[in-house]
């Protein structure tokens, strides 16, 4: 990459620490702590950005999720295409009524161009890629990522490539190659695409997303929590439920709601979180329930979207949940489209298998007591079920009939 072809732009984030060891870096395209390999983060000045940031001067932002550009380490797009965030929050009482919650709220980032919250990390990643000068935006997905990585590309004239299990869900892969990226179809799972896109990044000149970009990615979910709060006239939940996978979403979004509290935007404590994994692939809800790190596995699970077998952000995830007063539950498998239709069927939002995975998350916590019944609760609705619509097909059956009025009334509704 030439120098040449990099912008200069100012960002609110100054360097990237390392999650481990602490060790500062400038903010480049890497991946890992070059001392550790641990996570890098952005570092803000937070004493300025208290100066600064405040309720008003962020209402007067965007309608997307660049109003939280002072709290991101990119700067806003010039012109910003197909801007994902600032999704509905709404409000869903019978199926609080249903579980036995007092309030719950359903953040609905169905909502984002390509149907799941991975527009909004793969907005700020995409920024970054444009400001380093990468012409190829690139991902190790298991879908959802894969057509954000795809759609980016697309509106902002970048190539993609992105790397999927070759047994993909047919709409996932129909809703990603759409946008005309290169799909590479990889024999194995989704722990086999990411090796192989972490091995490639030290080869290609790309942007990968979720590693050689993923301390900008990641940053991305936290702008779910500064959401959820604005939209609550910046006062927080009691508890947020959220699926995992890599855990990435699940750190950020405990992180963002505690950067609102260091800011002064919102008062109080920080939501329980409580997370949800499937049974076919619960990693970190076994390390939260065991007490010990995440051991990797091998995923045989319908919630295909959450099938990462050796998450890169588990051990903070289950940390999250301790510091939050939070909890990960493990969903049976065949709970997983029951609550798909259940969430449809009381509120009229058809999530993907990640939510089914959520509700039932929630479901457990409240039975089990970790989720007072007087809570306020939001749930994150992060993927869409028409990307995954076998997960249901199981819960329902047409009335076969005649065309016939008459047989109709007379017969079958009589019956
Ligand atoms: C719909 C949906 N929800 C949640 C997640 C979990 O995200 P993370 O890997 O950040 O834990 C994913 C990841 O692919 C997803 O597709
Ligand atoms: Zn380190």
């Amino acid at each position: 990459m030439s120098s040449e072809t990099k912008e200069v732009v100012e960002v609110p984030a100054q360097s990237l620490s390392c999650r481990i060891c602490a060790t500062e870096h400038p903010l480049d395209v890497i991946g890992t702590c070059s001392k550790c390999f641990g996570p890098l983060d952005p570092v803000y000045d937070w004493d300025a950005l208290r100066a600064t940031v405040t309720r008003e001067r962020i209402a007067a932002g965007p309608a997307s999720i660049w109003r939280y550009a002072d709290l991101l380490p990119v700067a806003a797009p010039a012109e910003a295409r197909l801007a994902p965030g600032l999704t509905p929050l709404v409000p869903a009482p019978r199926l609080a009524d249903e579980i036995g919650v007092r309030e719950l709220w359903l953040k609905l980032d169905t909502a984002n161009p390509t149907h799941s919250f991975k527009d909004r990390v793969v907005a700020v990643a995409a920024r970054k890629a444009q400001e380093a000068g990468l012409g190829t935006l690139s991902c190790s997905s298991t879908g959802n990522l894969a057509g954000a990585v795809a759609a980016r590309a697309a509106a902002e004239g970048m190539s993609a490539a992105v790397f999927v299990p070759a047994d993909l869900e047919p709409e996932k892969l129909a809703a990603a190659a759409v946008y005309g990226p290169t799909i590479y179809a990889v024999d194995g799972t989704y722990d086999h695409c990411s090796r192989l896109s972490v091995e490639l990044s030290f080869e290609l000149d790309w942007g990968f997303v979720n590693v050689n970009l993923r301390s900008y990615y990641a940053e991305g979910s936290k702008t779910l929590a500064y959401e959820v709060a604005e939209q609550l006239d910046w006062t927080l939940p009691d508890v947020v439920a959220i699926p995992i996978a890599s855990g990435a979403l699940y750190h950020k979004v405990g992180q963002g709601f505690g950067e609102l509290l260091g800011l002064g935007l919102v008062e109080g404590t920080r939501p329980r979180l409580v997370g949800g994994q499937a049974e076919g692939c619960d990693p970190v809800a076994r390390a939260f329930r065991d007490g010990r790190p995440v051991q990797p596995v091998r995923p045989e699970t319908i919630a295909r979207s959450l099938a990462i077998g050796n998450p890169a952000d588990g051990d903070f995830a289950v940390a999250t949940a301790r510091e939050t007063g939070g909890a990960i539950h493990t969903v049976p498998e065949d709970e997983v489209g029951e609550n798909m239709a259940l969430l449809a069927s009381t509120t009229g939002v058809f999530g993907e298998t990640a939510t089914g995975v959520t509700l039932g998350a929630l479901r457990a916590a409240v039975a089990d007591g970790d989720v007072d019944p007087r809570s306020r609760v939001v749930l994150l609705v992060t993927g869409d079920g028409l990307k995954t619509p076998q997960a249901v097909a199981h819960t329902f059956a047409p009335v076969h009939i005649d065309a016939d009025a008459d047989a109709f009334v007379d017969g079958v509704l009589a019956a």
